[in-house]
């Protein structure tokens, strides 16, 4: 395998937490709006919101760290056996999910606070995004935004792991820059 520079330590720690906490959110996002269509109330339902919108808000609060760390600390360089025209379209990917990052839990967090459903456990809620008014019509329409975007998301993160993928059976050295 060729020598390899790596990503540095938290920027790793910081992309598989992620990878992990969006992975979560999109099945329980789409089984807790399922069980709202078929209008199946009750704790579990509401579990499954209440653990959606915290862990959502988190990715939302992480991005931003992320963003921070990308733009001042340089990724190392891909192998030089890497096509140029492979290297643009990786970057363009993955600026489009960072950008997708900001929007899907931006919307997110607009839904509810429109709805408004801010409450995670107890007496703990998430506070309300400025300018938001209460208004269940605009919810619905920030939910739908938000439920596309999110699919759209779970696409390029599909492309994106199938990519990583096929650079660990290569071995080419570029997925273990992020391992
Ligand atoms: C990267 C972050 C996020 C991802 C990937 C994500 C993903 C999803 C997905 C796949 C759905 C199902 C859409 C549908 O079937 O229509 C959904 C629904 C929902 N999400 Fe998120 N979400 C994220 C962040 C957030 C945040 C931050 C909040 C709120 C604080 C939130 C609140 C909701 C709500 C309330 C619904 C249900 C909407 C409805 O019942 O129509 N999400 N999300």
């Amino acid at each position: 395998m060729p020598q390899i520079q790596k990503y540095p330590a938290g920027w790793r720690v910081l992309h598989w937490v992620m990878a992990l906490m969006v992975l979560t959110l999109i099945p329980v996002g789409l089984w807790m709006a399922s069980r709202a269509e078929a209008d199946i109330r009750g704790a579990l339902t509401n579990t499954l919101y209440s653990v959606h919108n915290a862990v959502g808000f988190t990715v939302l609060l992480l991005i931003i760290v992320r963003i921070i760390v990308k733009i001042r600390v340089k990724a190392p360089p891909y192998p030089e056996s890497m096509p140029r025209t492979l290297q643009m379209a990786a970057r363009s990917v993955h600026h489009l999910i960072y950008l997708l990052l900001v929007l899907t839990p931006l919307f997110g967090w607009a839904g509810v606070t429109a709805f408004p459903a801010l409450a995670i456990v107890g007496d703990l809620e998430l506070p309300r995004m400025p300018f938001i008014e209460q208004d269940k019509e605009l919810a619905s329409r920030l939910f739908y935004i938000h439920g596309w975007l999110a699919i759209t998301l779970g696409v390029l993160i599909a492309g994106h792991i199938t990519a990583a993928l096929r650079h660990l059976l290569r071995k080419d050295g570029v997925f273990q820059r992020m391992f």
